[in-house]
């Protein structure tokens, strides 16, 4: 249960903090260096390129998830799962940069496809799929229409928090079936969104709850995470502990520890609160001093995967870790801050190189390969992800503003 005074800390936060996360590293001196700022712009140029080619490749209302070299064949999805709210969000991003308006308008296109989503209560994922599409969409050019996509989307999610639990439901039902992954930490941003829009401070309150139980159980004494906890839904108990996309269940699946890390980041950003800041620096501390973290640190699919180095990278994993790495550099302490940034440039540098960003007119239009969905599942090993390509292109301009302080 969340403590009274912690309450009190946390509500004197609400009214005054922004949720701007392109811009909100303001507390270090972190100094963006020249030739990876070309290298970013000449990076985002080419994203741009990319992604015109990509929307010629999609019939109306369908959205990229991933594209098989081997088949030459772009698989797509409808509005409904937690990736529809990538494509818009990378044109969106896309759009910030570069001022075409053809991507633009392509984002709100492909939005109206997803509106409906805003009353989906049959999942976990409205965070990803309305905060990275109108989310984005609001904080480039605010309408009220938006905002009540947010609320009603916040609202949505909200039916899935279960107050003996303390979390948001990811999957199953019934009973021994309450079921919670790490990556449900991302969806917190998007009730920060609707308390800020409403005032209604229960949003705020159930993205506190979940993260407190979060920190509580899904992390073992090293910070690295589990995937899975399910927990008893009558009684709040813990049931188990697994894995469900990692190598084993004591495992630390790498784009799991990069949700936690970019979710930890998020939290205080949107609170303030230092036992967050501190979770995001332990994680962050398991990730860049981990033995099989590769020299270029994008990380293989799981630090653990018994095959290293034999195996895949997940470029995602890599993209999301830079991308919260830049935010946290502005909130950790001078020297940490630089260490941070340090790796957040390595990997910008090497996601912007030749061995993960595809050339003009490769990769059907994505930006970067080597991304791992599944690997136990034997699904989308080695590919373009379009969240990869998203908090790829996130972090390149988080970079970027670093230069506006
Ligand atoms: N939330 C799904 C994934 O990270 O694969």
């Amino acid at each position: 249960m969340i403590s009274k005074s912690r309450i009190i800390f946390i509500c004197s936060f609400i009214f005054i903090l922004p949720g701007f996360h392109l811009s909100a590293q303001k507390g270090n001196e972190l100094k963006p260096k020249a030739w990876l700022l070309k290298k970013i712009d000449e990076s985002l140029d080419e994203s741009a390129k990319q992604y015109l080619y990509l929307m010629k490749q999609l019939p109306p209302e369908r959205f990229p998830v991933t594209y098989y070299e081997k088949n030459k064949e772009l698989f797509t999805s409808g509005p409904e799962p937690w990736l529809a709210g990538f494509y818009p969000g990378v044109l969106l991003y896309l759009y910030e940069s570069k001022g075409n308006v053809v991507l633009y308008n392509e984002a709100l296109r492909k939005m109206k496809a997803i509106e409906k989503e805003q009353y989906n209560k049959t999942t976990h994922d409205l965070g990803f799929m309305m905060y990275c599409s109108f989310g984005n969409a609001e904080r480039i050019a605010p309408k009220p229409e938006y905002k009540s996509i947010l609320v009603n989307s916040a609202r949505s999610l909200s039916t899935r928090f279960n107050q003996q639990v303390g979390c948001i439901r990811s999957w199953g039902s019934g009973p021994s079936q309450f079921m919670v992954i790490i990556d449900n930490m991302m969806n917190l941003e998007l009730l920060f969104a609707a308390t800020r829009i409403t005032g209604d401070s229960s949003y705020y309150k159930i993205a506190v709850t979940h993260a407190n139980t979060t920190m509580k159980n899904h992390f073992r004494p090293d910070y690295s995470s589990y995937h899975l906890v399910i927990y008893d839904p009558e009684t709040g108990a813990v049931i188990k502990k697994q894995t469900v996309q990692g190598a084993a269940d004591e495992s630390a699946w790498a784009r799991g520890q990069a949700w936690g890390l970019y979710g930890y980041t998020m939290m205080y950003r949107e609170t303030k609160d230092p036992e967050y800041l501190a979770q995001a620096n332990h994680i962050a501390a398991f990730i860049l001093n981990h033995p099989n973290l590769p020299k270029d640190k994008i990380p293989y699919w799981d630090f653990n995967a018994p095959q290293i180095p034999n195996t895949a990278r997940d470029a995602s994993a890599g993209a999301i870790i830079c991308s919260a790495l830049i935010e946290l550099a502005g909130y950790a302490p001078s020297n940490v801050g630089k260490v941070y940034l340090k790796a957040a440039e390595t990997m910008l540098a090497s996601l912007s190189s030749p061995a993960y960003r595809a050339s003009a007119g490769e990769n059907d239009g994505f930006v970067l390969k080597h991304g791992t969905g599944n690997f136990p599942k034997n699904s989308d090993i080695d590919v373009p992800l379009i969240y990869a390509d998203y908090y790829y292109v996130e972090a390149m301009l988080r970079y970027k503003n670093l230069q506006v302080k």
